[in-house]
């Protein structure tokens, strides 16, 4: 008879996959994560099949079958533990359709985020998002529960979260609310991790910093995100640089159970196709190139399109109902709606990104002026990219 695992050798395990990957940089994270049971906080999630249409089905999985709840749940895998109720769709036995709001974060990428946040013994930390708890008890096992905070925006989240890091004897500071007005009360930190994105950095954050501390966060740009970890300045100005871990997080949302909808105008029409030098492979293939759309067109966002023919497309829009995609599979034409300025801008990033020789996320940093303005810009030039306030 084969005998499987129990928890406690595939913690051991996971740890030690997270420092062979490199995510894991330090003995001091790695005898957390071999010591912090992961399957304590998930005990159900969702796990997604998306259909050849594209169309993404939520299968709920349990505990029931131990060895298959083990080996998930010890995998480097996100799990999905919350969908949008507004939007969730019952679609058969234990399966939704719908937008997550809540996951146990891919272990990878977790251990490099806190890697690099660059915790030393005595620090406070604030994380925002708390979700199923098992990130602060990787934090109350590394520095110690009371030097941990966090809070999450849905309330019944926090309170399974708090049984369950109870139940190991873990009690850090927990709090329900928005977390980008911080952690209620007059607490300062020396570190601030968020597990949910921001279009911008919060003034509260900065408030809640202790001199020397710095804010680890997804910033969401819309097209796309990146990780940052921002220091102020003496002068008010809060520089961000992107971090060596890549990763992107849920965005932050207002309301406890769902996301607001953002107004949107009708799509424009099809004013015609014309041939352009940037494919979809071009724009699917390279982050940095994508990061720098997002700071050309920081009021747009990017999507798969399908046409009725089953042509699929990367498509960029705006609110204001312009849209512009080149299809999937290298052929390169767009085909735009609108007046044809969106296109125009992803061509000309595109011929700078390559005449600078293709820099990568290293070269650009991310500035939070006093004012509250935030921009973009590249460290080897002058050039620099506004993102509004
Ligand atoms: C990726 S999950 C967090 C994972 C968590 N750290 C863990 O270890 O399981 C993101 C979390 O952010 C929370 N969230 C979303 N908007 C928020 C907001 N405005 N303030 C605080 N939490 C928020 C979600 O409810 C969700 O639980």
């Amino acid at each position: 008879m084969t005998t499987r695992p129990g928890p406690e050798a595939r913690m051991r395990a996971l740890a030690a996959e997270l420092v062979r990957e490199g995510a894991i940089r330090s003995p001091e994270w790695e005898s957390v994560f071999a010591s912090v049971p992961r399957h304590h906080f998930v005990p159900r999630w969702y796990e997604a099949v998306t259909d050849p249409r594209g169309i993404t089905v939520w299968n709920e999985r349990d505990d029931t079958d131990r060895e298959a709840w083990l080996s998930t749940v010890y995998s480097d895998a996100a799990l999905v533990t919350g969908l949008d109720l507004a939007t969730a769709e019952r679609v058969g036995d234990r399966a939704w359709t719908g937008v997550a709001t809540s996951s146990s974060t891919q272990p990878g990428l977790m251990a490099g985020m806190l890697e690099d946040l660059r915790v030393g013994d005595g620090h406070r930390v604030l994380e925002i998002g708390t979700g199923t708890g098992y990130n602060a008890a990787l934090l109350s096992a590394r520095l110690g529960d009371r030097l941990v905070h966090s809070v999450d925006i849905a309330p019944e989240l926090v309170e399974a979260a708090r049984r369950q890091l109870a139940a190991l004897g873990f009690r850090p500071g927990l709090a329900h609310g928005d977390g980008r007005d911080g952690f209620p009360g007059d607490v300062l930190f020396d570190r601030i991790i968020a597990t949910c994105s921001v279009p911008r950095l919060p003034d509260a954050w900065i408030g809640q910093l202790l001199p020397g501390g710095s804010i680890l966060t997804g910033l969401d740009l819309g097209i796309t995100g990146g990780l940052l970890r921002f220091t102020p300045e003496g002068d008010g100005t809060v520089r961000g640089r992107f971090t060596a871990t890549t990763g992107q997080f849920m965005p932050a949302r207002a309301g406890a159970l769902s996301y607001e909808q953002a107004p949107r105008a009708a799509y424009a029409p099809d004013s015609g196709q014309r041939p352009s030098g940037v494919t979809a492979d071009a724009i699917r293939g390279a982050y940095p190139f994508r990061l720098l759309l997002a700071f050309a067109l920081p009021r747009a966002e990017l999507v798969h399109h399908t046409d009725d023919d089953g042509t699929w497309s990367v498509q960029l829009q705006t609110s204001d109902g312009a849209w512009a995609r080149v299809p999937l599979g290298g052929e390169s034409y767009v085909t735009e709606g609108g007046d044809g300025a969106l296109w125009r801008e992803v061509e000309a990033t595109w011929g700078w990104w390559n005449e600078q020789g293709r820099p990568g996320l290293d070269h650009f940093a991310v500035v939070r002026e006093p004012d509250g303005r935030m921009h973009a810009r590249c460290l080897s030039t002058q050039a620099r990219w506004d993102l509004g306030r």
